[in-house]
């Protein structure tokens, strides 16, 4: 397997597996990590095993690309009713160290699946089972947290909708996985990253896609509403996705219902969605069944996704937009709330502090050996990186919290790039925005633009949980902290 480029090193990977085998010894039980997950009778039981596999992804009659994917079946999605006790077992089947990461689902800290942090690294051949409350409803994905731009990148990902029986019954429902693919004509894999991108707006991909091919045709019927799940699982990407030719609302975000809002009443009617955001909408078919379709509007060259035609039509038309019930998360009291402020930055020279987590902390020493690092550093938060290279200190936590407790968080963005920072285990409320963009919704990652401050609240949950952003790129080269919560 090529990882493509600087991020990682295979061989060093693989030379320090061998030289230092039986490393789940040194899983990081901290004294605030370890603690005994409410045990529970799974209702549910799957096997994640992540491998290799051939797609076409340059066109039919082109060459076929060799992408990671979870059970050979790329972006495969599971369903589950909301209430599900999922066991998850992740098992590793590629050559380089792994683990499963569930996106934007609550669960107890030990499942979350961040190397060094939560547990050991999976190493080729292993496997680790997580077991998972899915009390929330909504869209989710999961894919590694190691070396993602390069196992990411090559496809590894997959979805998860827990379902809610108290949904409206819309007339057609889709979901949509855009990524894209750097690809070179023979249909192997471009570096994944360069230095270049990895310090600007990210290193892209030109074979863009939804679910693996160019663009998809989708059918609903004239007059119904049809449910869209759609999900970024880029590595860089960010996407303005727009709606032509039907009544278009946006009624979830990261998988969490809101007030629904018009597409159109959005500035510039589009949603802006970076890397790990989801969204789903409410479309209303056009009553005469003509087409509509979907388009990330934000390069000039807009790219159009899917197209809607009609097939057959609904008895009985309904009124938009269907609303989702109401999402069922911590509230944060924002009396009580304690606020913190963290500033995105550029990693310049000396702007980045080398403080650490002395050498003999358990957790500096299984950095050490998870190898789950990037090369260089290129990004920092509130003056502080994640590891990258020769450095192997975890910094310090970025704060210190209680749970239970609210706390309303600043993210300013200092840098000429736009991060979709994304938080672990919480869903945290979206309240404000200095750009006035965005309206209160509950979230997992929220994107914030150049020069922008958004304003973020959550309840507090136990654990070990990092903050990070979601261009894979920008989050391997320094742009990771974590919250210690006790
Ligand atoms: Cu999509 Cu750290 O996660
Ligand atoms: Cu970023």
């Amino acid at each position: 397997m090529n990882n493509g480029g600087a991020g990682f090193s295979r061989r060093a990977f693989l030379g320090a597996g061998a030289a230092i085998g039986g490393l789940a010894l040194l899983a990081p039980t901290r004294a605030g990590v370890a603690r005994a997950a409410a045990p529970f009778e799974p209702t549910r039981e799957v096997t994640l095993t992540a491998g290799e596999m051939e797609l076409k992804l340059l066109g039919p009659d082109k060459p076929a690309t060799r992408i990671l994917a979870y059970d050979g079946n790329p972006f495969q999605t599971l369903r589950m009713p909301r209430g599900t006790r999922l066991k998850a077992t992740f098992v590793n089947g590629i050559d380089e160290g792994s683990t499963l990461h569930f996106h934007g689902v609550r669960m107890p800290n030990e499942y979350d699946g961040v190397p060094t942090l939560t547990q050991p690294l999976v190493q080729p051949g292993s496997r680790f089972v997580h077991l998972l409350p899915l009390d929330d409803p909504g869209t989710f994905f999961f894919h590694p947290h190691c070396d993602e731009t390069g196992q990411a990148g090559m496809g590894l990902a997959g979805v998860l909708i827990v379902e809610d029986t108290r949904d409206p019954a819309f007339d057609a429902e889709h979901v949509l996985c855009l990524k894209d693919w750097r690809l070179a004509p023979d249909g192997s894999f471009l570096p994944l990253t360069e230095p270049e991108g990895a310090s600007k707006a990210g290193t892209f991909g030109a074979t863009r896609t939804v679910n693996g091919a160019a663009a998809v045709e989708l059918k609903a019927p004239a007059a119904g509403h049809v449910r869209l799940r759609i999900l970024n699982i880029d590595s860089t990407r960010i996407m303005d996705i727009g709606v032509e030719g039907g009544e278009a609302w946006l009624i979830a975000v990261d998988g969490h219902a809101l007030a629904p809002v018009r597409l159109d009443d959005l500035p510039d009617g589009i949603w802006r969605m970076g890397p790990a955001q989801r969204i789903d909408l409410d479309i209303r078919m056009p009553a005469d069944g003509s087409p509509v379709t979907l388009g990330d509007y934000r390069a000039a060259d807009i790219y159009r996704f899917a197209t809607l035609t009609a097939e057959g039509r609904v008895g009985k038309p309904r009124k938009g937009p269907l609303a989702l019930p109401k999402a069922e998360l911590p509230k944060p009291e924002m009396k009580r709330a304690a606020r913190l402020s963290f500033t995105l930055q550029q990693a310049t020279g000396q702007a980045v502090k080398e403080i650490a987590l002395p050498a003999d902390d358990p957790l500096a020493k299984a950095l050490i050996d998870s190898l789950c690092v990037g090369a260089t550093t290129y990004w920092g938060i509130q003056s502080e990186s994640w590891p990258t290279g020769a450095n192997r200190n975890v910094p310090p936590p970025l704060a210190r919290m209680t749970t239970g407790n609210s706390y309303r968080v600043e993210i300013k963005n200092e840098t000429r790039f736009p991060h979709p920072v994304h938080l672990h285990g919480h869903a945290f409320e979206v309240l404000s925005s200095s750009l006035d963009r965005l309206p209160r919704h509950f979230a997992d990652t929220v994107l914030v633009q150049p020069g922008e401050a958004v304003e973020i609240a959550f309840v507090a949950a136990p654990g070990d949980w990092v903050f990070h952003c979601h261009i894979l790129e920008h989050m391997e080269t320094g742009m990771m902290g974590w919250f210690r919560i006790v």
